[in-house]
């Protein structure tokens, strides 16, 4: 089953750090969500992380990329990253190597302001931050081409190559587009760098002339990456949905993720439309905090909505979304949010919100 039926597989993942204490407030709330619009959702937990490697070596074990193509609908993720490591290796292996090897080829991240209080804008609400960030995840600068020439002496140079094909630019945009038309919403906005980078952006420039042709009946438009981070800050309501390559999306998502609320609340979902795909809290480890019972699991609440939307059950991804919603409103979080809630009182909250069918028309 990958959408619209009325069970699914999960392989959850906590990873290392406060993703071991999220996670399964998550699963807490997506347990309770289930039971009550009777869907069947089959969890199953992996120990990937880094005590894994420090023990035994194995970072991804074998067989593991294709045992969650083939045995699962979806993979709730937390965090990797821990001190004891500091190449990070297993983090690479494991979160990186899942993204490429399972093809997501897509980052979605909606910036969405849930409170009023949460945006540092001044005079902005809810009304005026909806921004679905769509960011190209395999290809472009992050494609690892690249290399050194002699490495450690005065004369060195470090190559990175920007990695652009037709069918990745040309996926990415589609699915933007798509995006837009299915949930009705009004402009999508390209951003590249093509006057500077003509011959990897000019590519993006093609290709999206192209498909504006097939969705006219989307407002279509192109801002420079420079000119787009000046115009989310100074009128965030002008977008509804944007796309861009994956080191442009890496940034830009960010940005907005602070005009939402910081990275405590962002979710982000690693998709392949049809196929296996990763839903994270945007935020790492914070090993500053882990073992304290005091992490935010509203981020990692959110993404469990993405992956409800992206099996097809939009009243349960409603119902989460809401619970969160309400628990902003009546200031029931952590401290970082300015509350003295700790996880599992929060996540204990959203399951019981969570768990009623008005929860999905509030
Ligand atoms: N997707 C991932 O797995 C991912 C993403 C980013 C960083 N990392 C890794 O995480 C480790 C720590 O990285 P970092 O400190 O740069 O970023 P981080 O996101 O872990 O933390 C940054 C700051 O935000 C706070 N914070 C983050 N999430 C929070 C939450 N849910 N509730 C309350 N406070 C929260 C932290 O306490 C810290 O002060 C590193 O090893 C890094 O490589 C992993």
């Amino acid at each position: 089953m990958r959408s619209g039926g009325a069970q699914a597989r999960i392989a959850v993942i906590p990873g290392d750090g406060i993703g071991r204490e999220v996670t399964p407030q998550a699963v807490h709330v997506l347990k309770a969500v289930a039971a009550v619009f009777n869907r069947s959702l089959e969890f199953v937990e992996f120990d990937w992380g880094a005590d894994k490697y420090l023990r035994e070596g194995v970072t991804l074990p074998v067989g593991a990329v294709e045992m969650l193509r083939d045995e699962f609908d979806a993979i709730l993720f937390g965090a990797l990253g821990d001190p004891r490591v500091p190449s990070n290796q297993h983090a690479a292996d494991i979160l990186l190597g899942l993204r490429f090897k399972l093809d997501l080829y897509v980052n979605a991240r909606p910036v969405e302001l849930l409170h009023d209080r949460l945006t540092p804008l001044r005079n902005r609400t809810e009304k005026d931050i909806r921004i679905m960030v769509i960011r190209e995840n395999t290809e472009g600068l992050y494609a690892g081409v690249g290399g050194v020439f002699k490495q450690g002496t005065p004369d060195e140079i470090a190559v990175q190559e920007d990695v652009n094909s037709h069918k990745g630019v040309e996926r990415i945009i589609r699915y933007a587009f798509e995006y837009a038309r299915q949930n009705g919403l009004k402009r999508v906005c390209m951003s590249d760098k093509s006057n500077a980078m003509t011959f990897a952006h000019g590519l993006w420039q093609r290709v999206f002339k192209e498909l504006r042709e097939q969705y006219k009946s989307i407002d279509s438009r192109h801002l420079y990456i420079d000119t787009l981070a000046m115009e989310v800050v100074r009128d965030p309501s002008q977008f509804d949905v944007i796309v861009t390559c994956n080191l442009f999306g890496d940034i830009i998502s960010d940005l907005g993720a602070q005009l939402a609320g910081g990275l405590g609340l962002a979710p982000s979902g690693n998709i392949h439309p049809g196929k296996t795909s990763l839903f994270e809290p945007v935020h790492g480890s914070a090993p500053n905090i882990a073992g304290k019972g005091i992490a935010n699991p509203l981020g990692s609440a959110l993404a469990s909505a993405m992956m409800l939307d992206f099996l097809g059950w939009k009243p349960e991804a409603t119902a989460m979304r809401n619970a969160v919603r309400a628990a902003l409103h009546e200031n029931y979080v952590t401290p970082d949010l300015g509350g003295d809630k700790r996880t599992g009182e929060v996540g204990e909250w959203l399951a019981k919100k969570a768990a009623t069918k008005s929860a999905a028309h509030t």
